[in-house]
């Protein structure tokens, strides 16, 4: 059984990024027997702030930790916010990528993603954030690159995406992440 962790960006009710998540982990779900899926919500880890960051540090962020220690790979999902990752999003990977050197991000496969309203799906933000995680320690899926653009008009009452196009897309992203469980080599981002 594989652990894979999702991680939305978002902390908005009909977040798109949250539903474009939430249509992955139906493609997991599919795959029930072999795929457990869970998820870290930023919205529960408190301000980074050092002072806190002392032993287990508050009980939310060590419980973000051991989850995603335990998993397999994790899957992001984020808004641009001006052509970067959202603020609760840094701040949870800056919980996440302590204690200096034992950063819970290490060696993990990491797929990223954005979604946006807009024409270009948040594309902008992903140099930024590719970057941050690998300061972190996270292995990148490089391919394929993810962007959905016009999300909003995507999302159906159920609260996933089922245009097939984009679902598609998905998909290609959760057999690149399930090739990166398995431990094949996945290419690095540049
Ligand atoms: C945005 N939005 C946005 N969209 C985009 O495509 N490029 C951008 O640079 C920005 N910048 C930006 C900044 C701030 C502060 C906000 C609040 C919004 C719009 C954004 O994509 C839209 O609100 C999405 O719906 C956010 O994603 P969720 O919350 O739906 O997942």
């Amino acid at each position: 059984m594989a652990r894979i962790v999702l991680v939305s960006g978002s902390l908005r009710r009909h977040s798109v990024n949250s539903a474009a998540l939430a249509t992955i982990r139906s493609i997991l779900d599919r795959r029930a027997d072999e795929f457990h899926t869970s998820e870290i919500r930023v919205a529960d880890l408190p301000h980074y702030n050092e002072d806190l960051d002392v032993g287990p540090g508050p009980a939310a962020v060590s419980a973000a930790r051991e989850l995603l220690i335990a998993s397999d790979a994790a899957v992001i999902s984020t808004p641009s916010y001006n052509g970067a990752m959202t603020g609760t999003l840094k701040n949870a990977l800056d919980w996440l990528s302590r204690p200096w050197k034992a950063s819970s991000l290490s060696g993990k496969p990491v797929a990223l993603l954005t979604a946006s309203p807009g024409t270009y799906g948040g594309v902008d933000a992903q140099s930024d954030t590719r970057r941050v995680l690998e300061r972190c320690g996270a292995v990148l899926i490089d391919h394929p690159r993810v962007a959905i653009g016009n999300a909003e008009r995507l999302v159906g009452r159920d609260g996933t995406i089922t245009e097939p196009s984009v679902v598609a897309e998905l998909e290609g992203l959760v057999d690149a992440t399930i090739t990166a469980v398995r431990g094949h080599r996945v290419p690095l981002a540049a």
